[in-house]
């Protein structure tokens, strides 16, 4: 059992001792000789180091560091583990290298727990904890820290504002870190607020990309952003501004919202929804890739309800077959819309592929909503045979497919028609 105690002291100092602060930022030279002193200094990666001296890994850089064992430590902590065979004797001086450690802290875990030291191992690492801050506390932290900006909108916050959206952004992709962002007011007191209200439009962007970070494939997050009633307060957004960023977060917020949900997306659809989805398209003021986004996000939806029809998942059936997306897409004027758009705007298409690519997956998915008006518009025929020849002309392996799916829509569409075009 003496020997168990070892391990423990052995990690707690090594836990504990990863949390000091100590500076590390030093210049590294690869070549040099790793000299080492009473200070940790970052190894270099590759860089050879003596052997006998305390290596860590620094938690907080992701770097490792090493320096020379305190004399109190070679008593205690880097007394090392040799082997298993002789458990007991553990000799001072005998050198540790990196992956040694490592080995022998999972052993020593192991160990801990066999022998049920492991109240004293988990007391080492909540001590190691306790430096740490995790991100749901971090989280809690940023949530307060917003709370405390003035209620009147301040020109010289808007930075910090910025800045905390941002670090939001990041934490709350995490499913975990999105409840405990919406449980601890967060929904409510910094995005609902600012997509709302705020006229600054670079805080309204940030706040929809929170927003579509944390809703995207988190159901509990989607019904939680549902209840809030953010699927109008996206749609009003995209029926008022013509901003290109404002325009895009907020069409990928409320896809996030949408996908996989067909409750929200028969109450948000049936209602401003698809308005304002149709509505982008039919604006002269918006650029060919939010529209682009606009038909993605219409065609994902569609074939999101096929397929839960198709292969006929119980639970969901009922509630897929109650959405009339089809029907609200056709009463709003898709078809017309996207006709226009594609017979009006195919000149920009001949330089973006990839926006071609999009607009020819929705036609086809929507194909069967909007056949009989497309096979009838002479416009919408010219526009894709003139994509289609001039990307089947050329070098580019993924413009000569893109007008491949192009060739065969038309051939769908028109093959009563004559071919004279080609
Ligand atoms: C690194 O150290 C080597 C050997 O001391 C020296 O020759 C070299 O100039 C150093 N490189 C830098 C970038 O300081
Ligand atoms: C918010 O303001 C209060 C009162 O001024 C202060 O005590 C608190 O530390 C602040 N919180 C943060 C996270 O800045
Ligand atoms: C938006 O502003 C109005 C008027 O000041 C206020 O009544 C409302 O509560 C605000 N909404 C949100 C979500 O902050």
């Amino acid at each position: 059992m003496m020997h168990m105690s070892t391990v423990c002291a052995c990690l707690a100092a090594v836990l504990v001792l990863n949390c000091l602060h100590v500076s590390a930022s030093q210049r590294v030279n690869k070549t040099a000789e790793f000299v080492a002193t009473d200070e940790w200094q970052v190894i270099a990666e590759g860089q050879a180091i003596p052997k006998g001296l305390h290596v860590r890994i620094n938690l907080q850089t992701g770097l490792k560091e090493a320096k020379l064992l305190d004399p109190s430590e070679r008593d205690t902590a880097m007394q090392s583990q040799s082997s298993d065979s002789d458990p007991g004797s553990g000799s001072i001086s005998d050198p540790l290298s990196i992956e040694y450690k490592a080995d022998m802290i999972e052993e020593s875990v192991r160990k801990v727990k066999e022998h049920r030291g492991y109240a004293e191992l988990r007391k080492a690492y909540k001590d190691f904890q306790k430096n740490f801050r995790t991100d749901a506390e971090v989280i809690v932290q940023l949530i307060e820290q917003y709370r405390n900006f003035s209620k009147t909108p301040l020109d010289l916050e808007i930075k910090p504002k910025m800045n905390a959206l941002e670090n939001l952004g990041y934490l709350v992709h995490q499913i975990d870190n999105a409840l405990v962002f919406i449980d601890s007011g967060g929904l409510d007191d910094i995005i609902l607020p600012i997509v709302v209200n705020d006229t600054n439009t670079a805080l309204k962007v940030s706040a929809m990309r929170v927003l579509g970070a944390l809703t995207g494939n988190n159901p509990k997050a989607q019904i939680k952003v549902f209840e809030r009633n953010f699927g109008s307060h996206l749609a009003q957004i995209m029926m008022s501004s013509t901003n290109s960023a404002e325009i895009s977060s907020a069409l990928h917020a409320l896809g996030a919202l949408l996908r996989k949900f067909p409750l929200a997306q028969q109450r948000v659809l049936s209602t401003s929804g698809t308005q304002a989805l149709i509505g982008l398209l039919r604006s002269t003021e918006i650029e060919l890739r939010n529209k682009a986004k606009v038909v993605t996000l219409i065609s994902d939806l569609v074939l999101e309800k096929r397929h839960v029809i198709d292969e006929s998942k119980e639970e969901a059936l009922a509630q897929y077959v109650l959405l009339e997306l089809e029907s609200w897409l056709q009463s709003h004027g898709y078809c017309g819309a996207l006709e226009a758009v594609l017979s009006k705007d195919y000149v920009s298409l001949l330089d973006q592929p990839e926006v071609v690519e999009q607009f020819a997956v929705a036609l086809q998915t929507t194909e069967s909503l909007c056949q009989p008006l497309w096979s009838q518009s002479p416009a919408l025929r010219h526009a894709l045979l003139t994509v289609r020849n001039r990307f089947a002309h050329s070098e580019d392996e993924y413009r000569s497919e893109v007008s491949q799916a192009l060739a065969e829509l038309c051939e769908r569409f028109y093959e009563k028609h004559s071919h004279s075009e080609l």
